[in-house]
């Protein structure tokens, strides 16, 4: 695993953006995985720009790790409008290669076969770009989630339920449940990157790092995949023993 500290937000996310840059000009048709929340907006915000300056996305095939269950697409606090919002409405990914879970159909097992099936079929993932929860979630992987596991329905934490309720009117609005790519799905990418910012993600970075590799922990077991790399602003890392930093 390697480790890249960057001086704040921007530069944390002018080096991912950097990472997925090379990425697009070495393979045009390179299958991206995305990730939603607050920390991959200012990645979003310079892959936007590198488009305006002519970075093409026309053969880029993406797929989002997770979506809430029971929300449909036009949802504002949906997945899928967020990736709208804050990318794809200003990329030219084609429609038909963008991938997201569909909240909204009743039939949450054959919704999470058919999305396995669909990064099979495109090749697998290229590079998935990850953020972590304050309880070490990676995509909607709970502490607790089988290291073994593919997409499926999950229960989030409560942990979660509050964290994300910043985005909903109401408490009881935020959905329970989401369907979530699994570990094993994530730690199948050729590549991982994983993005960090702000005080409140430097414990789980830390035992993500340099603690035991356990389920109990779901960002620890990427200590075992051959090519991840966390970029973290100063307060993120700051709970790493100082060699690592
Ligand atoms: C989002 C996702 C989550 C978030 C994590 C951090 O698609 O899968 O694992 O990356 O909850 O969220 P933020 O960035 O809002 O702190």
């Amino acid at each position: 695993m390697q480790i890249k500290i960057a001086r704040d937000y921007q530069e944390m996310s002018k080096l991912a953006a950097d990472i997925i840059a090379d990425f697009i000009k070495a393979k045009p048709s390179g299958v991206l995985g995305l990730a939603t929340g607050s920390t991959p907006l200012g990645l979003y915000e310079e892959l936007v720009e590198r488009h305006q300056e002519g970075l093409d996305f026309s053969k880029v095939t993406t797929f989002n790790l997770d979506e809430y269950y029971g929300l449909h697409a036009e949802h504002p606090a949906s997945y899928h409008y967020y990736m709208h919002e804050h990318l794809f409405k200003h990329l030219n990914v084609p429609k038909e290669r963008i991938n997201i879970p569909d909240g909204a159909n009743t039939d949450a097992a054959s919704e999470c076969r058919s999305y396995e099936d669909k990064i099979t079929a495109a090749g697998g993932i290229d590079l998935q770009i990850l953020g972590i929860g304050t309880n070490g979630h990676i995509g909607f992987n709970e502490p607790g989630a089988p290291f073994g596991g593919t997409t499926s329905l999950v229960n989030l934490a409560l942990a979660t339920i509050e964290a994300n309720s910043r985005f909903f009117d109401k408490p009881e609005d935020v959905p329970r449940q989401a369907i979530s790519m699994g570990i094993k799905s994530i730690m199948n990418s050729r590549k991982i990157v994983l993005l960090a910012n702000g005080e409140s993600k430097a414990d789980a970075i830390a035992r993500a790092v340099e603690g035991p590799v356990t389920e109990g922990l779901p960002a620890s077991v990427l200590q075992l995949h051959p090519d991840c790399t966390f970029i973290l602003d100063q307060q993120a890392a700051k709970k790493l023993t100082h060699s690592r930093r």
